[in-house]
């Protein structure tokens, strides 16, 4: 019987404006790499309005999404490509739940976050997602 294989992937993540303020750029990116992850691409960005609606494409009509959008664009994040065996579920599950009140200990936001917007880091959500958003943040890599 065929054994399946592990797929490796590339996953889209946004240190987001709240970590660059608090000095944490350096332990989000160590928890990534500690875990194993290759960082593919790094860059430091001042997101613009635009920016953020095409990011948040999906969000546009949601009640949350004009103090997401300010927030977003408040100061500078920096956008990463990882990759990994299965990245974008291990990501997702470094991260925590998006509410840090509610993600686990353990977890990025569940260590470093009291916040469901200023939860320091986005990571693609499934496959089809990360393929758009590293196209849109990083299309030299396409
Ligand atoms: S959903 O409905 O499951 O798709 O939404 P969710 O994944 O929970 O959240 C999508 C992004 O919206 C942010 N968010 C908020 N921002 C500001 N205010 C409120 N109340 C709020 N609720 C959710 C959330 O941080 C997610 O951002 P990303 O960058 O995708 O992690």
């Amino acid at each position: 019987t065929a054994v399946a294989e592990v797929p490796t992937q590339r996953s889209f993540v946004l240190i987001k404006p709240d970590a660059v303020r608090r000095g944490l750029v350096g332990a989000v990116l160590s928890r990534f790499e500690a875990k194993g992850l290759s960082v593919v691409a790094l860059s430091m960005r001042q997101v613009t309005e635009e920016l953020a609606d095409e990011h948040y494409a999906e969000h546009l009509d949601r009640p949350f999404y004009p103090p997401l959008r300010r927030f977003i664009t408040s100061g500078p994040s920096v956008a990463l490509v990882l990759e990994g065996d299965e990245a974008i579920e291990v990501v997702r599950s470094l991260n925590g739940a998006t509410d840090g009140r509610k993600a686990a200990p353990g977890t990025i936001r569940g260590d470093l976050s009291l916040s469901n917007r200023e939860n320091l880091v986005h990571g693609s959500d499934s496959p089809e997602s990360a393929a758009r958003e590293i196209a849109l943040w990083f299309p030299e890599l396409g």
